[in-house]
């Protein structure tokens, strides 16, 4: 079958095999089996380039289900499965009013799939309210809770993206959500500026959730409309002496401290500044608002877009001196 629609780059290629799996019980069967040695798992494919026929079974985690498991003084633990949507539950934790999603609202992807590149926005990260996921082993079928700590959680990073990378099938997460006392973070990014506009003081779970979707809105493209998958590489970290050398020749280069030897600059700004933001190549290019996101206007190949990202990898490290990664995992 076509995965054209499976993924949010919107890349046609095909899948040799495709199951879609519904339950736990379903997946460990499946696995189980043995009958097909390669396997790609599938969630929102928000976060995958795509680049030739897949020749591997692909499993479609569409696992469902929301359950408040447990009532603490300070707040919930919510349990979501897999296959839900991600920024349709965090639209559920607003509803009932738990708090600590709110900045994380209108991410592309599912809930399965977010723990592995630990998903952040605005200042939160998944990890700052996750307590722990169920996931099965893709070799034995057999189900393992990972609790926060064994998860080696960093910047768009886990343990399921390093160690133990294509080992486990995350199949559902707890996030211990706050029920009164939400501690809001607005001061990340344009949150506040937004909140102002909208003459709003005391913000509610809401209120920031509200901002935080006009903010993405106005910068990142809507992938049911032009096809991407979000940041493609990750802000680069480098030492607070490689930036001053930079910063003679490169004026207002921005940088956020990550330690007291290091900083983190936007790789949308050093992509901007080296001419790439709203360029296209026919059906794809740099999107015009976030020079971080690559786009596929219709019809290109996933090959054409790597294309470009090396070309930009390599106009980046020729320029400045500094290799930025992809974010997005390429297939
Ligand atoms: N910038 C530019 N030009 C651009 C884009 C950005 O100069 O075209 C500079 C500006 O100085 C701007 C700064 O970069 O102030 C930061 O930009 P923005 O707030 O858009 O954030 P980002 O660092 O580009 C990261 C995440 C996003 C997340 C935002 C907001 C990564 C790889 N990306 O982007 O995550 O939404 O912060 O918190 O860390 C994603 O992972 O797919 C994603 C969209």
């Amino acid at each position: 079958i076509s995965l054209k629609t499976l993924n949010t780059f919107g890349i046609d290629v095909k899948a040799k095999h495709f199951v879609s799996i519904h339950s736990v019980s379903d997946l460990q069967t499946l696995l189980r089996k043995k009958e097909y040695p390669k396997k790609l798992i599938l969630g929102g494919g928000s976060n995958m380039l795509l680049t030739k026929d897949v020749d591997a079974l692909v499993i479609l985690i569409d696992i469902k289900g929301i359950e408040v498991i447990k009532e603490t003084p300070k707040g919930v633990w919510v349990k979501v499965c897999a296959g839900e949507n991600w920024h349709d539950f965090v639209l559920y934790t607003i509803d009932h009013d738990f708090g600590g999603l709110e900045n994380l609202s209108l991410i592309p992807g599912n809930v399965g799939t977010a723990p592995i590149q630990n998903i952040g926005a605005y200042g939160v990260e998944l990890k700052d309210t996750f307590r722990s996921c169920d996931a099965v082993h893709v070799e034995t079928g057999k189900v393992k809770t990972f609790y926060k700590e064994d998860c080696d959680f960093g910047y768009r990073d886990s343990v399921f993206k390093s160690q133990l990378k294509g080992q486990y099938i995350i199949t559902s997460v707890v996030f211990e959500l706050s029920k009164e006392a939400h501690v809001l973070k607005t001061t990340y990014g344009a949150i506040s500026s937004q909140l102002e506009q909208r003459q709003i003081s005391n913000p509610s779970l809401k209120d920031v959730s509200e901002a935080v979707i006009a903010i993405r809105q106005s910068k990142l493209p809507d992938p049911k409309k032009i096809g991407n998958s979000g940041s493609f590489f990750k802000n680069p970290i480098i030492s607070i002496a490689q930036l001053e050398k930079l910063r003679k020749s490169f004026e207002g280069m921005p940088s956020y401290p990550i330690s007291d030897t290091e900083v983190k600059v936007p790789a949308g700004w050093l992509i901007e500044h080296a001419g790439f933001k709203g360029k296209t190549f026919g059906n794809y290019g740099v999107h015009k608002n976030q020079a971080l996101v690559l786009v596929n206007y219709g019809g290109a190949t996933g090959l054409e877009i790597l294309g470009l990202a090396r070309l930009i990898q390599n106009t980046i490290s020729r320029l400045y001196g500094i290799d930025i990664e992809a974010e997005v995992n390429v297939i």
